[in-house]
């Protein structure tokens, strides 16, 4: 079973910054997890929540910044001066990071509340940039999205990503020709884990963070996990 880092190495650094994604490649891990959303100029810009308030010191909405302006919140606020100054990160710099590692990047489109018309086009001219593409999932819980990214991107993996279970989940998966499935991990059944697996569907729970629930999952297949926690196991 694989390990992914969800948001960088959450647990400990500030997350979706480029001291906890640089943490997770020392610690070896299979890959990492981030969210991307879109600044007001249209730079794809790594950052969970769609307002500045919870990760930094800013405050309002990520759309209504242009990218020097975001530059310029620390994103390690809530760690004190442990980390020093951490702009939020642009994808090219994840990127750029990771064409020179062989780390699997999961990039999260964060498009739910506010669409970013655009972002599916943008993120994959950074890959193929960065000739990355077999390095990537792309997942999202916007499922249209993630259709509309396939269509132009079909190079590429993607993942459904959802917290609630899906009626019919393999003809559900196969349509959006998605071959990956990121299920909130409370929703997993060894039953299903077992037709995920006869239709070689990769399944990638997140975010899973007890050593224990880790060892079942492993134990049904899983091909991944993305946790806060990737420490744990792999010290
Ligand atoms: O991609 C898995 C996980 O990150 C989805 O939830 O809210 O942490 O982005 P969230
Ligand atoms: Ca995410």
């Amino acid at each position: 079973m694989k390990i992914y880092a969800h948001r960088g190495v959450a647990s400990l650094y500030p997350e979706n910054t480029m001291v906890a994604f640089q943490e997770a490649a020392r610690l070896k891990c299979n890959g990492i997890e981030l969210d991307v959303q879109l600044s007001k100029d249209g730079v794809p810009v790594v950052i969970h929540d769609e307002t500045l308030e919870r990760t930094t010191n800013g405050t309002g909405w990520i759309k209504d910044y242009s990218y020097d302006e975001l530059r310029l919140f620390n994103a390690s606020y809530t760690f004190g001066e442990k980390f020093g100054h951490c702009p939020i990160p642009t994808l090219e710099e994840v990127c750029s990071f990771v064409s020179r590692t062989s780390l699997t990047l999961n990039i999260e489109l964060k498009n739910e509340i506010v669409p970013y018309p655009t972002l599916e086009e943008k993120v994959y001219d950074l890959i193929h940039s960065y000739k990355i593409k077999d390095q990537v999932v792309v997942s999202s819980f916007n499922h249209e999205s993630l259709k509309h990214f396939h269509t132009i991107a079909n190079d590429v993996k993607t993942a459904v990503l959802t917290e609630k279970p899906i009626d019919n989940i393999v003809e559900y998966i196969q349509d959006i020709g998605a071959t990956g499935y990121h299920p909130n991990f409370t929703i997993i059944t060894k039953d299903l884990m077992d037709m995920l697996n006869t239709y070689e569907i990769a399944v990638r729970p997140y975010t899973v963070n007890d050593p224990q629930v880790m060892q079942n999952l492993s134990n049904w297949g899983v091909e991944a996990v993305i946790t806060d926690y990737p420490q744990l196991i792999l010290s």
